[in-house]
């Protein structure tokens, strides 16, 4: 079964973004496919620190809360991030957990799901990440999901309040699973 774990990339207290991260984990699970939300409120990850850079650290990370996340993205066939809008691009707290790894997320696909409470649903957050995955030797699928005015779109307890997002999120998922399928097979 494909383990597609998501990533929720804000740690900020009143956070908009775990609702839409929790209902992806939800549909991911209800297609028929492992999930888990891996939040960094739960696992802090220091800063990075290592006088080495992750591919010659060779899977040994100093600090027992990044090698529990080595762990989860080495048994992910892909992965979701939850990208929430700061100042035009993404989360510090997502970048700093994307540089602790390297050779984890090599050939496999990422989807990204942009969060604001405005207009633009945090597709620049979105877009600054592709490059950073690419250099990783992964893909970012072409589906995105962007939730603008995030607060709008789903109530408190992860209903969707606008069913567009319905087939949005399934769209997504497909095309997901399809790439993690091909690139697994691959790998
Ligand atoms: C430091 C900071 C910078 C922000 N910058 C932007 C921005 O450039 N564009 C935007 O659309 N929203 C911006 N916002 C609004 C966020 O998109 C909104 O607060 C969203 O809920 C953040 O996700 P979170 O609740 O998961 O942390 C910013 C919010 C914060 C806290």
């Amino acid at each position: 079964m494909l383990n597609i774990p998501v990533i929720l990339g804000s740690v900020r207290e009143g956070r908009l973004s775990d609702g839409p991260a929790k209902l992806i984990v939800e549909k991911i699970k209800a297609a028929g496919y492992e999930s888990q939300l891996v939040d960094f409120k739960v696992l802090p990850l220091p800063f990075f620190d290592s006088p080495l850079v992750p591919v010659a650290l060779k899977g040994k990370y100093p600090h027992e809360n990044v090698q529990k996340w080595s762990q989860i993205a080495r048994a992910a066939d892909a992965l979701v991030l939850i990208a929430s809008e700061y100042n035009h691009g993404y989360t510090a707290v997502l970048k700093n957990a994307l540089d602790w790894l390297y050779l984890e997320f090599e050939k496999k696909p990422f989807g990204l799901v942009g969060v604001s409470d405005g207009r633009m649903g945090g597709i620049r957050a979105t877009e600054q990440l592709r490059p950073v995955i690419e250099n990783f030797g992964a893909v970012a699928i072409r589906e995105t999901i962007l939730f603008s005015e995030a607060d709008k779109i789903l109530d408190a307890q992860c209903n969707l309040l606008d069913a567009s997002y319905d087939g949005k999120i399934n769209r997504f998922i497909k095309s997901l699973v399809w790439w993690a399928e091909t690139l697994k097979a691959k790998r």
